[in-house]
């Protein structure tokens, strides 16, 4: 273990020592459990994390003053929408994700890291019970609609499958999550198709770039955002995990979405059908300050802008037919391939810029008493899970590509072709055979 004289001197260096202020006063247990926690933060890290959040803080808040001009509704061909689709487009998309999921090939991705405070409740969120008569629990609707979507997939394919349960929790959520799945036997899943792993914490920080004590021995934590994930799938090898079980395309979604259809196969199927990398499931907006992010262009990248970074002005704007021009809520149900995350843990993950949040943190004052301040007085940084999306391949125009396929009987090698093909337009896919080629045909006068 780490000795007092080394935790110090690095503390020193990231300009913390006064995280030691109450040293003498500790007795010895405390104060292991102190110089355990301060031995894994980093010294440079641990000063630049401190630098940044009061540096972002001293800038203005709100939306950067230009984003309303670079800001754009998604293009039409990148959206597809499930309400209001033809049955038999939307038929193709559920058939196409149900076939993912008969080979094993989906797995669903949990967030359930957060502190859960706007709730207010101290367990985890998932525990929750939503007044159902019931009596079930956020976890365990989720269990069970797990369980029901593999049962659809193997009754249509007559194979049985397994949709893998990756649940990321953090230090405030994963023992008491892991004790509720073993106290309700994983809900009937098996344990081995359930994998829960933890992200990292970083430490608030006063306005002035000071780590705050939540205690004389405790510096005051919180989970680094549900951007987290991606370290948090780098620290815990699960890309290797779901490599192993052959998962290809994974389902992320956040914990407090009682309708949460897991493993969506409209969804996953319309992201595979398109070949997208990530994608993002949306609800249209009710009212313009609903206070949900938009899946929007930002300078002609499709991203999310979060709701406490849009302007009421922007909020309003409605298009020509009266509807909400930035209208994509974002529900937090996001696609993504493993070969994509993959390069994202490997080469995006450092770009992602933390969003500062401005927070009410407990702490200990100079005299040693315990603080619950009326006015936000901390720091917390977190990466959003979203934020890598402007990170993704597009697929040319967002369509399928088109498929032609021309019978040799009617071109060897491409010759002829402009008398039938010439100044029309066709769907996917064509096939030009005989017959079609003779309805083509110009009719001579
Ligand atoms: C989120 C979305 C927002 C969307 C809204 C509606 C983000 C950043 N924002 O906002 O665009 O409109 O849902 O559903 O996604 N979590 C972690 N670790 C953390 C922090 C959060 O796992 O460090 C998890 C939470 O447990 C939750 C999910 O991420 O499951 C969403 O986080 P939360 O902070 O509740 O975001 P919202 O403000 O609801």
């Amino acid at each position: 273990m780490a000795s007092e004289q080394d935790v110090r001197a690095r503390l020193q260096r990231a300009g913390q020592e006064h995280l030691l202020r109450f040293w003498a006063e500790l007795a010895p247990e405390p104060r292991a459990a102190l110089l355990e926690e301060l031995a894994l933060l980093e010294p440079e890290a641990l000063r630049e994390h401190c630098r940044r959040a009061a540096e972002a803080c001293a800038r203005p808040h709100g939306p950067p003053p230009d984003l309303a001009v670079r800001l754009r509704p998604l293009p039409p061909q990148r959206v597809g929408r499930a309400s209001r689709s033809d049955p038999e487009t939307r038929r193709r998309w559920e058939e196409e994700g149900f076939r993912q999921i008969s080979l094993n090939k989906v797995a669903v991705l949990l967030l359930a890291g957060g502190q859960g405070t706007r709730l207010g409740v101290t367990y985890p969120k998932g525990m929750y019970r939503v007044g159902l008569p019931s009596r079930k629990t956020l976890y365990q609707l989720q269990a069970e609609r797990i369980r029901r979507v593999e049962q659809l997939a193997s009754e249509r394919h007559g194979t049985r499958c397994t949709v893998p349960w990756y649940v990321m929790t953090s230090e405030f959520t994963l023992g008491p999550t892991a004790e509720f799945f073993r106290e309700h036997n994983f809900f009937h899943l098996d344990p081995a198709n359930v994998v829960m792993f933890e992200q990292r914490l970083l430490p608030a920080v006063t306005f002035d770039g000071k780590v705050i004590l939540e205690r004389k021995d405790k510096v005051a934590m919180a989970p680094d955002g549900n951007g987290g994930l991606y370290c948090a799938l780098e620290d815990h090898k699960i890309l290797e995990d779901m490599e192993r079980r052959g998962v290809e395309f994974v389902h992320v979604y956040c914990v407090d979405n009682i309708l949460v259809r897991l493993a969506d196969p409209v969804f996953i199927g319309f992201c595979v059908l398109q070949g997208a990398d990530c994608g993002a499931k949306v609800v249209e907006k009710a009212y313009p300050e609903e206070p949900v992010g938009v899946v929007c262009q930002v300078d002609g990248v499709p991203q999310v802008v979060e709701y406490s970074e849009i302007s009421p002005e922007t909020a309003q704007l409605r298009a020509s037919d009266g509807s909400l021009l930035y209208n994509a809520g974002n529900i937090c149900n996001h696609f993504f391939t493993r070969g994509f995350l993959k390069a994202v843990t490997r080469e995006f993950e450092p770009l992602l810029k933390p969003h500062v949040a401005v927070k009410k943190v407990p702490y200990v004052d100079e005299e040693g008493n315990l603080v619950k301040p009326l006015k936000p007085n901390g720091i917390k940084m977190e990466k959003f899970v979203f934020d890598v999306f402007r990170f993704a391949n597009l697929p040319p125009n967002g369509d399928p590509p088109a498929i032609c396929e021309i019978s040799p009987l009617v071109s060897y090698s491409g010759e002829g072709l402009e008398v039938y093909l010439q100044g029309r337009e066709f769907q996917s896919p064509l096939i030009l055979d005989e017959d079609q080629a003779r309805e083509l045909q110009p009719q001579e006068s």
